[in-house]
Formats: structure tokens, C-alpha cells, sequence
């Protein structure tokens, strides 16, 4: 399967999913027990745990991204990551709340493992990098979202986790294990 594309319309708002073409297409990829790290103000038709610096709209877990990664025991399905899109936009519409470059947050997210299998990372911003295949996952879906005047696109990447090495690894150890079980038994039988 290659890379799904999409093409859409919507007036901006500075809470993302209120723009309810996009809202949808988000809905759409979501699965399982779903993270949504930046949450805002928009709840989504999913099974979903906010996550905000904010109190204002009264998240499930109150503070930083980055620390609920570091400090979390749960494990998700779906992450979704739409934080201000720049600096002088948090400071405009997110009464300065930020969390700066996300190459912090992205490794954290794969080094303490709170992804299941397949799982997907749903990223909003100006750029399509993503996760990436270096951090182990491959690119299934991307939405352009046309604000039309003079307003940024907003990019959304849609990313699924494929096995890391050290997974794929612990699989081939299994398997010779396996067989290298089955051949013994096989040459006991016949004596061999
Ligand atoms: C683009 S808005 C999210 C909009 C949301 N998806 C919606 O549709 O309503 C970004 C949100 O990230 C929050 N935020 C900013 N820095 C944060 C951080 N370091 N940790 C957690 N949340 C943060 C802001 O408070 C703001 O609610």
C-alpha cells in the first residue's frame, strides 16, 4: 500500500479540530486506546486521553507532553501530535505554552515504548517529516489542509510503526529456536 492523499478545504481555527472536515479525516485514522498530547479544546469521537498544559478545558492528565511520556505506564494505540505550529503562534493563540522542537518528543515517544505494535502517530504542523522510517515507522497517509488568504497549510502525517530491528531480531532468535526444537525432535524419532 502506498501513500493515501487528501486535499482539503476549511476556514483556519486555531482549535484544529473544529474544522469539521478535518476533525473527520482525523476520526478516520484513529484506533484503539488513543493519546492526544496537545488536546486543546476539541474532543474527538474516539476513545481518546487528553493531555494538556493547559486547565483550561480540563484535560485527563494536566502538564508538560514530554513528562507524561517520560512518566507514563499506559500504552496506546494512536498518538496524536498537534501542538502550536511555531513559537509565535503559541504565543498568539496558546497564551505562550510550547514545547519547542519536537525531536525531543518524537525520541522519547519510541525510547520508552508506549506505542503497540502497528500502532499510528497522527502529526499536525507545516512539515511532512514525521516520525520517519529512522525512528521506525512508514508513512500510510498525508492531508494538505488549504486555509485559503494568506494563512500556512496545516500537514497532517499519518505514520504506522513498523517491527524495529530489535524487534525483528527477537522474532529470528525465536523462529531458530523453534525450529532447531522441531529438528531435534525429528532426529530423535528417526534416530538420526
Ligand atoms: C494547536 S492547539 C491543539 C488544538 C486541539 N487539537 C483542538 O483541536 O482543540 C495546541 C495545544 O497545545 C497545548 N500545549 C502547548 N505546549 C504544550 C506542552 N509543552 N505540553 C502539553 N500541551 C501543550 C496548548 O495549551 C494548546 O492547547
Amino acid at each position: 500500500m502506498g501513500i493515501k492523499l487528501e486535499y482539503l478545504m476549511q476556514p483556519a481555527n486555531r482549535w484544529t479540530f473544529k474544522q469539521p472536515k478535518l476533525k473527520t479525516y482525523i476520526e478516520s485514522w484513529c484506533k484503539g486506546n488513543i493519546l492526544n498530547l496537545f488536546a486543546g479544546k476539541t474532543k474527538l469521537n474516539v476513545n481518546e486521553f487528553r493531555v494538556d498544559l493547559s486547565n483550561e478545558f480540563k484535560p485527563d492528565h494536566l502538564g508538560n507532553a514530554f513528562d507524561f511520556i517520560n512518566e507514563t505506564k499506559l500504552k496506546f494505540d494512536t498518538i496524536i501530535l498537534d501542538p502550536p505550529y511555531s513559537i509565535r503562534k503559541s504565543r498568539e493563540k496558546y497564551n505562550g505554552k510550547y514545547i519547542g522542537k519536537l525531536t525531543k518528543i518524537k525520541n522519547e515517544i519510541v525510547s520508552r515504548n508506549i506505542l503497540n505494535s502497528n500502532g499510528i502517530i497522527i502529526s499536525l504542523g507545516y512539515s511532512s517529516v514525521g516520525m520517519s522510517k529512522s525512528r521506525g515507522f512508514k508513512k500510510i497517509g498525508i492531508c494538505l489542509v488549504c486555509h485559503s488568504g494568506d494563512h500556512n497549510d496545516t500537514i497532517v502525517v499519518i505514520e504506522e510503526k513498523i517491527q524495529t530491528i530489535i524487534e525483528k531480531n527477537i522474532i529470528k532468535k525465536n523462529t531458530k529456536k523453534i525450529e532447531n526444537k522441531v529438528q531435534n525432535y525429528w532426529n530423535k524419532k528417526y534416530k538420526r
